[in-house]
């Protein structure tokens, strides 16, 4: 079972929006999904409430000394993929939540303050030693705004740019927000949209980052689920010298 964490400091920045999106991505691609919410928000188990399909099932945390427990039960359990959703600000259960990541996604909004207030999320991750990467999310489609927050981020991480920044960027689309309030991800709600083939081309470089296959899609979980239509998402390369990111051929 592989661990993905969303977190950041920053209130709004995306971590329950692209925590429903990659979980429903990855079920696409035949992992059997957990998600796990620390936010006493409650963001995704509202969303769960206006769902009628029971997966992917949600789960709330409010002490860190359980994680590691119901980690291994969901290991047990078969599940491939837990995704865990942060409140913002730092807390115990949020460092406890990043110590159990395979890998720690820091969504951030192409802007100044946001990609300041990073700083403390990223010295949680490295003070337990996490692998981790930046999600720029609710970019606009393309323009100089994009290419200076990725220039930030890398700096602020003290690394190139094509190793903290998650690709591809995600677009300030409705999709997104229309989803949610319909109990869907955006692969449900408009799965041949752009907003869909983003999520899903995020997923993939996840799955790589981490280096796991996914699953073949036999998985009991999936059999009310339509597997997604035969749109492969377009691959992604984050060229340094444009103003936004490129989609490059199959
Ligand atoms: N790519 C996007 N395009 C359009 N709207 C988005 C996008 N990502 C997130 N949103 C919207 O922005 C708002 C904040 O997103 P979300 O709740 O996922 O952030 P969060 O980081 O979980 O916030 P919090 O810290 O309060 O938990 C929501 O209304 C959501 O629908
Ligand atoms: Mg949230």
């Amino acid at each position: 079972m592989h661990t993905i964490v969303l977190a950041t400091q920053k209130g709004g920045s995306g971590k329950s929006t692209l925590a429903i999106g990659l979980a429903l991505a990855a079920m696409q691609q035949g992992h059997a999904v957990r998600l796990i919410e620390t936010d006493p928000q409650g963001t995704l188990s509202n969303w769960r409430r206006r769902r009628d399909n029971a997966q992917p099932v949600v789960e709330t945390l409010a002490a860190a000394d359980e994680l590691a427990q119901r980690l291994a039960t969901f290991e047990r359990a078969g599940v491939t993929l837990t995704i865990i959703d942060t409140a913002g600000g730092l807390s115990a259960l949020t460092d406890a939540a990043l110590a159990s990541a395979d890998l720690c996604l820091i969504p951030v909004r192409p802007s100044v303050a946001d990609v300041e207030a990073t700083a403390a999320t990223l010295a949680a991750i490295r003070g337990c030693d996490r692998p981790f990467a930046y999600v720029l999310n609710q970019t606009p489609c393309r323009g100089q705004r994009i290419a200076h927050a990725a220039t930030a981020l890398a700096d602020e991480a003290a690394l190139d740019a094509a190793g903290v920044l998650a690709l591809p960027y995600i677009v300030m689309r409705n999709d997104h927000q229309d989803a949610l309030g319909l109990g869907l991800a955006v692969s449900e709600y408009a799965p041949g949209g752009k907003s869909a083939d983003e999520i899903r081309g995020l997923w993939q470089w996840i799955e790589t980052r981490l280096g796991v296959e996914a699953p073949a899609l036999t998985h009991d979980i999936l059999i009310e689920f339509q597997p997604s239509p035969d749109i492969t998402p377009a691959s992604y390369q984050l060229d340094a010298a444009a103003d936004e990111i490129v989609a490059t051929a199959e």
